[in-house]
This record gives structure tokens, sequence and C-alpha cells, in this order.
């Protein structure tokens, strides 16, 4: 099949949004709704997105795991922003099928808390196929109670700096509770994308068995059971539920995890399914979905070394690092040239890893493998944790970066830049003689 181009129009604005009955808020996205318009393609093809900005603020859109060239990824190293009144296009391939989502990567904890996201999704032909297909995109919005996205005093808006914001308004596809029906026998593909700007949602379906699909880069190699599912900021994942028996009514909730934060976890209720009438299933499911290949052994050699910490500051009492800079500038890396990370957090509070534009394998968790391979782009680092990650820089060169995904520490500094250099092209500073390996995907 012919690789097809894919037209959309985001208009980014003001707008109310009903998130309830009764209860509307001031909310910023596109095209007045959250999440914004779905965007879909097939792999291999083209997406064309003119993105007008009718905010009163700049804005930059990043397209969440696509792996796109660095000019494209919509932030504000490779872009000016897009300032009000004015608009940008994007134009990419997309040359990976799976669960991608888009967001504004300007002024993000103000700009992601009232909605500025969308879904992304990627199909293939290799897709299992399912009776139904769903996303479902988690939120939480911090609001008062006239509905306004409240502020709070020093000491709260100083909490919430530390913790990350976290709301008592729990959205799915920005509705409070929504009601989900479904068909009893039938065998459902949801793909879940937290777009909240540090709520970790561990999915429990009351005890109800699912299995994971996919991760962040796609399809994983073989379906893997579970009964719950820890999804941090920015994570996606695919799980297929079902089948269910007519009338069978449960919920989808979030189990308590403590983040080591101020505010204490609990359990949350997100959605109620409920089970209608029987339909014949479509559905087959292949033992094998997918082969994914070890980029490295779990013992490769660390090539850089990447620390995440939480310091006493002088001037605002604790500063979110790496590698012991704000907003710090790392070192470049070489076309062609595997890269091994050990990703640590000498911190006492979780934080998702986030790398733009490239997925990556975890080799280890704190010295052991993880219970499957899959390719990520976002990876929980636990208190006083450390994770090898392996990732090939493709020739992408150009800027890119990496932070932690809870927003408000990303804000404060808990990010670094760095350089992808093609080292044939004769870069100032790359080795005259660097092995130059030509990737055409690495997948
Ligand atoms: Cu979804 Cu720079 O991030
Ligand atoms: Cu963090």
């Amino acid at each position: 099949m012919k690789p097809a181009i894919h037209t959309y129009e985001l208009i980014a604005s003001e707008f109310d949004w009903q998130i309830a009955d009764g209860r509307t808020i001031k909310a910023w996205g596109f095209n007045n709704m959250v999440p914004g318009p779905s965007i879909t393609a097939k792999k291999g093809d083209t997406v064309v997105v003119k993105v007008t900005n009718n905010l009163r603020e700049s804005t930059v859109i990043h397209w969440h795991g696509i792996r796109l060239a660095s000019n494209m990824d919509g932030t504000d190293d490779v872009q000016s922003p897009i300032r009000p009144g004015e608009a940008f296009e994007y134009r990419f391939e997309v040359p990976d099928a799976g669960t991608f989502w888009y967001h504004s990567h300007e002024n993000e904890t103000a700009q992601m808390e009232r909605g500025m996201y969308g879904a992304l999704i990627v199909e293939d032909q290799s897709d299992p196929t399912v009776d139904n297909e769903r996303v479902l995109m988690i939120d939480d919005m911090k609001l008062s109670g006239s509905n306004e996205f409240r502020t709070g005093n020093a000491l709260q808006r100083w909490m919430e700096r530390h913790d990350g914001r976290e709301g008592e308004t729990l959205l799915i596809n920005g509705k409070v509770n929504p009601l989900i029906s479904m068909r009893a026998g039938q065998v459902e593909r949801w793909r879940f994308i937290n777009a909240s700007s540090a709520r970790y949602f561990r999915l429990y379906l009351g005890d109800i068995p699912f299995r994971i699909m996919a991760a962040d880069g796609g399809l994983i190699e073989q379906l893997e059971a579970a009964k719950e599912l820890l999804i941090v900021p920015g994570e996606r994942y695919d799980i297929l539920v079902g089948p269910f028996t007519e009338r069978q009514r449960f919920t989808i909730d979030s189990l308590p995890y403590d983040r080591m934060t101020f505010v204490k976890p609990g359990h949350r209720h997100f959605a109620t399914v409920e089970v209608g009438a029987e339909a014949p299933s479509q559905a087959s499911l292949p033992s094998k979905l997918r082969d994914i290949k070890a980029l490295a052994p779990q013992d490769a050699a660390v090539t850089r070394k990447v620390k995440l910490s939480v310091d006493p500051s002088l001037k605002r009492i604790i500063d979110f690092r790496v590698n012991g800079a704000l907003h710090a500038m790392d070192k470049p890396v070489y076309v062609g040239e595997l890269q091994v990370w050990e990703v640590s957090n000498t911190s006492l509070m979780d934080h998702p890893f986030h790398l733009h534009g490239f997925f990556f394998q975890v080799l280890e968790v704190n010295g052991k493998a993880p219970a499957y391979r899959a390719w990520k782009d976002i990876v929980n680092l636990a208190p006083r944790s450390k994770v090898k990650i392996a990732w090939m820089p493709d020739n992408r060169p150009g800027k890119w970066m990496y932070h932690c995904h809870i927003l408000e520490h990303h804000e404060a500094g808990m990010m670094a830049h760095f350089e992808i250099i093609d080292s044939a092209k004769g870069a100032n500073d790359a080795p005259s003689h660097k092995p130059h390996h030509h990737h055409h995907g690495h997948r």
C-alpha cells in the first residue's frame, strides 16, 4: 500500500469545556475539545499538522514518541515558539505503529494542565485483530469549588512544585467518571496514555485480569497477564480486556502508589464500565505479537551516566537537577554509536525519565533484567534506583533532550539538552574516524 498523507488543522485556544454535568472549566486546548482531536495514520504515512495559536501566550507542540527529524520535535531548542495569532506547520513521517500523543511543550505546567494534549495513533497490518479499540487519556485537574484552576498560597505552591501538580478532579478523555459501554463476549484494545502533570496511575480493574500488549513504542513480544499496571506521566500501555459477560459492571481505578510526596496517595476511581448484550467476537490474538531484538546484552558497558537529583538550594530550598545542573547541557552523541546509559535517581522520590525522539530498551533495573522486553521512551525511576537503558542514535542529527515528565520538575530544571552529531559530515568536534553505520531503522 502506498503511504498516505494525513492533513490536520489544530487550533489552540481558550474555551469552555464541560467535564461533568454542571461543571465547566476554562480549558486551553485544540479545536474546542479536551483531549484535542485524535490523529490517526498508518505506519509509514506522513502527517501534516498546521497548528494555529489563538491563545494569549506562545506555544510549541511536541509529538511524544514519534521518531521524527529534530527540527519537527516541537521544542524551544529546534523552533521559535508559535506566538499568539501565528501558525506553524509540522510535517513528519510516522515510522512506528503504536500509541503516541501530542502536547504543548511551552509553559507546560499551565498549558498541559488546562488540556493541551491529544492522542496520535499509528496503526499497522501487523496489529492483532480485536473487536474494538479505545484510547483512554488519563488526566487530573486541581480545581477550586467554582471550577477554576487553583493556585493556592506560597506554601501550597511550593509543595506543588515538589510533588508535581495533582488534583482531585479525575478525567478520562476530558470527562469525570465517564461510562464506557461494551458488548459481552468481545475483546477490546484499550490504549492508555497518561497525560497528567504528575499522577502515577496504577491501573486496576477490580481484580479482573487483563493482558498487556504494547508499551510506549508499540507491541511487546507476547501478551503479559496482569491485574495491575503502573502508568507514569507520559507513558503509554495498551491492554486487552474481555471477554466479559452480559450485565457485568466494573470500574477503572488507580491503586495508591506512594511516590514519597507530601500529598499522600489513595485509591481513585476514574471510569465505569458496563457490559451490554453479547456480540460475536472476531478477535484473533497470535501468541507471538512481535520480535524485538536485544539492542545490547544486560552487562553491556555503560557509555554515559545520567544522575537525577533533588538537592538543597539557597534560593529555592530545593533544586531538581540532572548531573548536578539545572537545565543541563549534556555531551553530544554520534550517529550510529550505541548508547548504554545508566540513569540514576539519588533522590527520595520517583521521577519518570523521558528521552525525546528515540526508543530505548531497559536492560536492567537495580541490576535486574525487566520481566519482558519493550521499546520505551519513558521509564520510571523509583527513589534511590538505577536503570540501565540502551538506544541507538539513528541518522537524525540535531538537537534533542531528555527530562523528568513530572511537568513541575521539568520546569524546575530536571532536564538536559544534547546534540546528535553525524560524524560522517565532519562536525568540528567529531573525532576523525568515527565508525558510521547506516541505520534504516533499527527495529
Ligand atoms: Cu512528553 Cu518533552 O515531553
Ligand atoms: Cu521528577
